[in-house]
This record gives C-alpha cells, structure tokens and sequence, in this order.
C-alpha cells in the first residue's frame, strides 16, 4: 500500500526566515510561499531529487499547527507524508485496522492539487502522517 516518500514537513514560526537557511545556508532551491486556507498553513517546497521538504507556516487564527509550534517555539519536524496509489482505498483499508483519520476523514487536496488525508499520530509511532494520491 504505501509507496514513496513525498516529503517530510518542518512547521517554522517565520516562513522567510526559514526558507532564507534553506536558500542561502543550505544552498538549496526553495519554491515561492503558496498559502492553502483549506489547511491553514502557508508552505514552501525544496525539492531534493529523491524526495522533498515543506517548511509550514501558520495561516488564520485557527491553524491546525498553531499548539505545535506553542509547544516547539523554533519549529519542528511536524509530519511525513507517503504515498499510495489509491487513497479511498488505503483510508478504508486503515480504518478497518482501527487507525483514525483525522478531520471529516474524506480527502481534501493537499498542496501538490493531490487529495491528501492524515492519520492520527498515536497510531503511528507518534508521528503525524499524511497519505498524498500518487
Ligand atoms: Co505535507
């Protein structure tokens, strides 16, 4: 079921600071900050060939990564995202196993225009996961 990994997410309290470290520290090419309401965060990506990196950035006043970065001030690693070639039937493959979805626990499309879903940490080794179609 599980295919690639996609990319692993890194919440940040400043988004151009960070990807300011990314650029011109870490020499690597960072692409321009694309908001997504729907999540509530502000991203951008830095591609490494056989996978890639999302710094997030809080969006609004009820971002999802709001108590994360409360609890980790100079940010952290937030999740890691896999893919799956089929996402319905990954979510209800995992639900059957007894592993919770979070939100509504229908798709919504991720920041590649992909519909992505996430897991509950405590279901997976205390790490948050998000599922990307491939
Ligand atoms: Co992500």
């Amino acid at each position: 079921m599980l295919g690639r990994l996609n990319h692993v997410a890194i919440a940040v309290p400043d988004l151009a600071a960070a990807s300011a470290v990314y650029r011109d520290t870490l020499g690597a090419s960072v692409t321009a900050p694309q908001p997504l309401p729907d999540h509530g965060v502000t991203v951008v990506f830095i591609d490494l060939g056989n996978t890639k990196v999302e710094l997030l950035e809080p969006l609004g006043v009820d971002s999802p990564i709001a108590a994360f970065l409360a609890k980790n001030p100079a940010g952290g690693m937030h999740h890691v995202c896999y893919e799956v070639d089929d996402i319905i039937v990954a979510r209800d493959r995992l639900k059957a196993t007894g592993a919770r979805v979070l939100g509504d626990g229908e798709p919504k499309a991720g920041a590649h225009g992909k519909p992505v879903l996430f897991l509950h940490p405590k279901d997976f080794q205390g790490t948050l996961v998000e599922l990307e179609q491939a």
